[in-house]
């Protein structure tokens, strides 16, 4: 690709500036060149793998693509000196379109900077062209330096694409005038693109904060139709603050919902394992028990003072905590009996004993916590009798504990 690259930059410049003279040019000419003719044997020795690997042999892709290489690895320049049938060349960027599409689809992580990179190096190679372009029409006169040359030429290109130019540099005949209208049509294109696409792609980049401006503006059409108190509306706020500063809150469920069933779950352990394996009392579980329980797990968040629930609320589900702190409040909530911290888990005596809840369950920081429903708890806990048996003793510790106080 760096060596395709090069070529698109040398070739048409070196149709107008004829840069041969040039001794570091000349050796990165022939580089270049060498390059592309050992990348023919290494795509043609990757084809015949893939293809032996397939057991059925594509030689219309591997004729067209190879065929394609060899044109791309043919140094013209070398060996017939400067002319325009260098170009032919340039074919090879075919070979770079097909690289950096497949590059795209294999890489998740970065895919919306990488369309935005790929854009402007195309761009890039379009300017660039269309500066060589220029310069090959228009005469600005004897003794004039190349650099000045070059940058008059790109000066003028960029002024008419992104508007009609100055008009310090102005075509004087028809074919300057032609080509002057192929540059603004084609900056009506590009520009069209850029705003079409890039607004797009840059609320995507950060899918984060985009989702933040989505909900604030929910809140603030609720704030205008219902009346939503002051203080509602600041702690509201403060909650999307926290998810889009700490990425959470991203209800996994949903994505995981959107694979299959085999996917699903290694997705789901893959995601959650690292917070399932840091409470204390999953560590010594077996995989089997934290493949089952990776799929029920939710994700919720608490703010600040937040009531997870109340005393003698009923009981629908226990929770482990993975970040954050929680106090444990006793039945009138003038005193605290615990507080929990990351690795922790609470709710569990109301489900053990099938009793309304015992305490109040207060955040005093932002936490984010799993959720476990009663159905799963009651059927992980048959199934793994080593953690029931934990969970009902801790139950037992924390009631003696309750009473006591
Ligand atoms: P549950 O009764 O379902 O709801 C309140 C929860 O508070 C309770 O389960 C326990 O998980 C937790 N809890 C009660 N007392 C204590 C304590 N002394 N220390 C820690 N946690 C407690």
């Amino acid at each position: 690709m760096v060596c395709t690259t090069f070529m698109a930059l040398y070739i048409p410049l070196n149709l107008q500036m004829n840069l041969t003279s040039n001794l570091l040019i000349k050796v990165l000419h022939w580089t270049c060149s060498l390059i592309l003719i050992i990348d023919i044997y290494v795509r043609y020795d990757w084809i015949r793998k893939d293809t032996i690997a397939q057991d059925k042999p594509r030689w219309t892709m591997l004729t067209s693509r190879l065929l394609v290489d060899i044109v791309a690895a043919i140094p013209v320049g070398l060996m017939f000196g400067t002319g325009y049938f260098q170009v032919i060349q340039l074919i090879k960027l075919v070979r770079v379109a097909q690289f950096i599409r497949m590059f795209k689809q294999a890489e998740v992580k970065f895919s919306i900077s990488l369309t935005l990179i790929s854009f402007v190096y195309w761009t890039s190679l379009l300017f660039h062209w269309l500066t060589c372009g220029w310069m090959s029409i228009y005469d600005i006169g004897h003794g004039v330096d190349r650099a000045t040359r070059y940058i008059s030429a790109l000066y003028w290109t960029m002024t008419t694409l992104t508007s009609v130019g100055y008009g310090d540099i102005v075509p004087v005949n028809n074919i300057q005038r032609l080509y002057a209208i192929m540059v603004a049509m084609t900056g009506l294109g590009v520009f069209g693109y850029l705003i079409g696409n890039v607004v797009t792609i840059l609320s995507k980049l950060d899918a984060g904060y985009a989702r933040y401006k989505e909900h604030v503006e929910h809140l603030s059409t609720a704030t205008k139709r219902r009346g939503l108190s002051k203080e509602l509306q600041r702690r509201v706020l403060d909650y999307y603050r926290y998810v889009r500063d700490e990425k959470t809150g991203y209800d996994e469920s949903v994505f995981l919902q959107t694979l299959p069933e085999t996917l699903r779950t290694e997705v789901a352990l893959s995601l959650k394992k690292e917070f399932i394996e840091g409470i204390p009392l999953f560590r010594n579980a077996s995989e089997r028990f934290v493949v089952d329980i990776a799929l029920q797990l939710q994700l919720i968040v608490a703010t600040p003072h937040d009531y997870i629930f109340k005393a003698d609320d009923p009981a629908n589900n226990m929770y482990f905590v993975i970040s954050g702190e929680l106090e444990v409040l006793n039945k009138k909530q003038d005193q605290v009996l615990a507080t929990l911290k990351a690795g922790d888990f609470f709710g569990e005596i109301a489900l053990v004993k099938n009793v309304p809840r015992t305490a109040t369950i207060r955040a005093t920081t932002y936490c984010n916590l799993y959720k476990l429903g009663r159905k799963t708890f009651k059927s992980v806990l048959e199934t793994h009798p080593e953690i029931a048996a934990q969970i009902e003793e801790e139950a037992r510790v924390r009631e003696q504990r309750y009473y006591e106080e």
